[in-house]
């Protein structure tokens, strides 16, 4: 029987809500097929860096490592400044472990109704690969002068040689193993005067490596403008940490609701844990309503089953996902219904265990 220790960090806001209907999900799908999951919980969150000072032990990272994954939540909330909960638990993980793939598919389902016309499931089905630990999220820079008239701040942006070619490789991979085999780089190469001229020019070099890929370049802002007209023009979508970001909240509210997408923070090379998380945050708007939409955190623990080698927990999981969206069995605000977040993730787990 295969076996796997998760690390849980729920978070906060609703973070704390829709994690324990992913492991609901994951239960189910681990009894049906035979495997066993030892989930160990950390209560990691603003509450402890009101109560310590800190999001995280000192330690925190060497009580990570040991694990086969890490399941999160959702980090921030009001009353700690969201740049000090971020570069205290979230950001920290992915670049310790070195997840610098961030993966996040992108999917109209049937049954979901997106917001821009005429669109059938099927138009809409794309990944947003990531570059996830350097690019424009740094902590590199800072304020001069401060409190006079001549105060400045400056915040560098870094772009390595091996981070953007294997951020590139990735995408490169994964777009050749898809039918489409399109590859569209996201860019901003008349402004930015150095990091993206040069992404461009490592793309180019890559792009030789795969020469039955098609690729494509724009700029970011024509990039947003046809990814909204024309979302099924789009299958592999490669981008720097801030455009990355920017594209796999936009590519999700094309399918309906953004509450349904998943983000996995990938270690390709298994060093590390690799961590796996709804793309929302805590939705402080929300909290503590039962209201939250689960599936983007489901759909991550998918995710996280497929990471770990079991692609039958991972099928079953999105089986179950289709069904409960196709059938409206269980819909949340968000997707146009009235269901709780436990019942959407109770149907779930129901459908797993059928
Ligand atoms: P958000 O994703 O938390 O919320 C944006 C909007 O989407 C809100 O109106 C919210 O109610 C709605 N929404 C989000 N998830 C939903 C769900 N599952 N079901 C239904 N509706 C949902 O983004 P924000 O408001 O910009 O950020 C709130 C906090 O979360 C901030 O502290 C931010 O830094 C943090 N954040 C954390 C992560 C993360 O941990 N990976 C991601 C994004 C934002
Ligand atoms: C995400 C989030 C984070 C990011 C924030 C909270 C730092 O928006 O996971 O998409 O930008 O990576
Ligand atoms: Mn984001």
């Amino acid at each position: 029987m295969s076996q796997f220790n998760i690390a849980v960090i729920p978070g906060d806001g609703i973070g704390t809500e829709v994690i324990p209907e992913g492991i609901k999900a994951l239960e189910a799908a681990a009894a049906k097929h035979g495997v066993e999951l030892n989930f160990t919980h950390f209560d990691w969150s603003c509450e402890t860096y009101h109560r310590t000072g800190r999001m995280m032990p000192e330690d925190g990272l060497d009580q990570l490592k040991q694990f086969d994954s890490i399941f999160l939540g959702a980090v921030g909330f009001p009353g700690v400044p969201d740049h000090i909960s971020l570069w205290g638990l979230l950001l920290p993980i992915r670049r310790a472990f070195n997840q610098y793939v961030n993966l996040r598919p992108v999917r109209l389902f049937e049954g979901l109704q997106s917001p821009l016309a005429n669109k059938q499931a099927g138009d809409i089905d794309f990944y947003v690969v990531r570059e996830n630990v350097e690019g424009e999220y740094s902590n590199i820079g800072g304020i001069q002068y401060e409190g006079t008239d001549d105060e400045v701040v400056s915040q560098q942006s870094i772009f390595t040689r091996k981070g953007t070619d294997r951020i590139l490789k990735y995408a490169f991979d994964l777009a050749q193993s898809r039918d489409k085999k399109h590859l569209s780089s996201a860019t901003k190469s008349n402004g930015l005067f150095h990091s993206m001229p040069y992404w461009d020019s490592r793309v180019e070099a890559m792009a030789e490596r795969y020469p039955d890929v098609k690729v494509d370049q724009f700029h970011i802002d024509i990039f947003t403008a046809n990814l909204v007209r024309m979302p099924e023009f789009y299958d592999v979508i490669v981008g720097s940490n801030l455009f990355g970001d920017i594209l796999s909240d936009l590519g999700p509210a094309c399918t309906g609701t953004i509450a349904i997408a998943p983000s996995a923070n990938i270690n390709p090379e298994k060093e590390f844990p690799s961590m796996f998380e709804p793309v929302h945050g805590s939705a402080p708007d929300i909290a503590g309503q039962n209201i939250a939409n689960p599936i983007g955190t489901v759909w991550a623990a998918a995710m996280m089953m497929q990471h770990l080698g079991c692609d039958d927990m991972h099928d079953t999981i999105m089986g179950a996902i289709e069904t409960v969206i196709r059938d409206q069995l269980a819909l949340t605000r968000d997707m146009g219904g009235n269901a709780s977040t436990q019942e959407l993730g109770q149907a779930i787990a129901d459908i797993i265990r059928a």
